[in-house]
Formats: structure tokens, C-alpha cells, sequence
């Protein structure tokens, strides 16, 4: 790939929502599999999916896969999501402490062949903690100018 076409593809991931900037980390279609008993999609899943999106940009920022999620906060479904949404997962960083990053995750979904509308079905706070071989958290020096 050319640096061209990395920075294209940059700029396509990045979304505003109310002046808060997100990066788009991973994409979903919601099959029948997916589905609870009242035929919509699973929560529980959506928060592995959440937990997974958010865990892959903390990975990417720290540039180590040795990260843990130490907290989700409060999780509120907005809306239902049904068979055949595309759900888009967004993650931005809310802040950075010496061991710990905390990540806000968007999760918004739209029917391809409706009115392409967003919405917004869930949003969640999640800390993930840098630990070091041995499982102890561990400083990530990760400094603020990198977000
Ligand atoms: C993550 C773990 C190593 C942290 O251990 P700990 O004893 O809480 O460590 P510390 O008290 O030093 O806290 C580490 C960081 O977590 C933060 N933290 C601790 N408790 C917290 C809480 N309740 N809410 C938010 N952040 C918290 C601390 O502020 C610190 O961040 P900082 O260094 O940026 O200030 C340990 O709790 C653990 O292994 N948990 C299991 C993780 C796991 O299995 N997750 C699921 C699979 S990924």
C-alpha cells in the first residue's frame, strides 16, 4: 500500500460526533445468529464486540497487545439493532493515566437500503490497564500529543 493510500484510508476512519473526534476501529453485520429471543441483537455480544473494538485501539495506540480491560462503565442500550444492520464500533481516547487508558466506545448502526440513518444504539466507557509479562500493571508512556 502507498502512503497515499494510508493516509485515505486515515482520514476515513476518523468521525466527529459533537466535536469529539473517534476513530472507526471495526464494523459488524448483524446475522440471525446474533439475534435474543425477541429478535433483536444480543447485548451481551455487542459488549464482547465493544470490549474487542475498544481493546484492538488501545493495542494500536500502545503498540502492544499487552493490555487488559479493567473496567466497562454503566452500559445503556439506546436502541435495538436488528437482522441486516451494519453496526460501525468508534473509540476515542478520554484520558491517560500512567498505567491506564480510558477509551469512550461508540456503536451506531444503519440499514444499507433504508434512510442511511445513524443511530446510535450504545456507548460506554471502558479503562484498560498496560501490564507487564508477569500480569502487573506497568507504565505505557503514552503521552498525550499521540492522540
Ligand atoms: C488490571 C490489574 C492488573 C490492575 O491491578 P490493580 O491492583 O487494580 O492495579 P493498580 O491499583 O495499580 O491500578 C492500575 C490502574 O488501574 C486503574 N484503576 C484501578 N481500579 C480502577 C477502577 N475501579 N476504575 C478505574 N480505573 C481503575 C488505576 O487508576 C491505575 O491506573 P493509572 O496507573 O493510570 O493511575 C488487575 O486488576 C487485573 O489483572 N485484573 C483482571 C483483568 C482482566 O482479567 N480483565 C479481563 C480480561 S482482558
Amino acid at each position: 500500500m502507498s502512503t497515499t493510500e494510508q493516509i485515505e484510508v486515515k482520514k476515513q476512519s476518523e468521525i466527529k460526533i459533537n466535536d469529539n473526534k473517534y476513530t472507526r476501529v471495526t464494523s459488524h453485520l448483524v446475522l440471525s445468529a446474533h439475534l435474543n429471543a425477541a429478535n433483536t441483537l444480543f447485548g451481551g455480544l455487542l459488549i464482547q464486540w465493544v470490549d474487542e473494538c475498544a481493546g484492538i485501539f488501545v493495542m494500536e495506540k500502545l503498540k502492544t497487545h499487552l493490555i487488559v480491560t479493567k473496567k466497562i462503565s454503566e452500559v445503556l442500550y439506546n436502541e435495538p439493532s436488528r437482522l441486516g444492520d451494519v453496526l460501525e464500533l468508534l473509540c476515542r481516547i478520554k484520558k491517560v493515566g500512567k498505567t491506564s487508558l480510558t477509551v469512550e466506545c461508540v456503536a451506531r448502526a444503519k440499514q444499507i437500503d433504508s434512510d442511511d440513518r445513524l443511530r446510535i444504539i450504545l456507548n460506554c466507557d471502558l479503562v484498560f490497564v498496560k501490564i507487564d509479562k508477569f500480569g502487573k500493571p506497568s507504565p505505557h508512556n503514552f503521552i498525550l500529543e499521540d492522540i
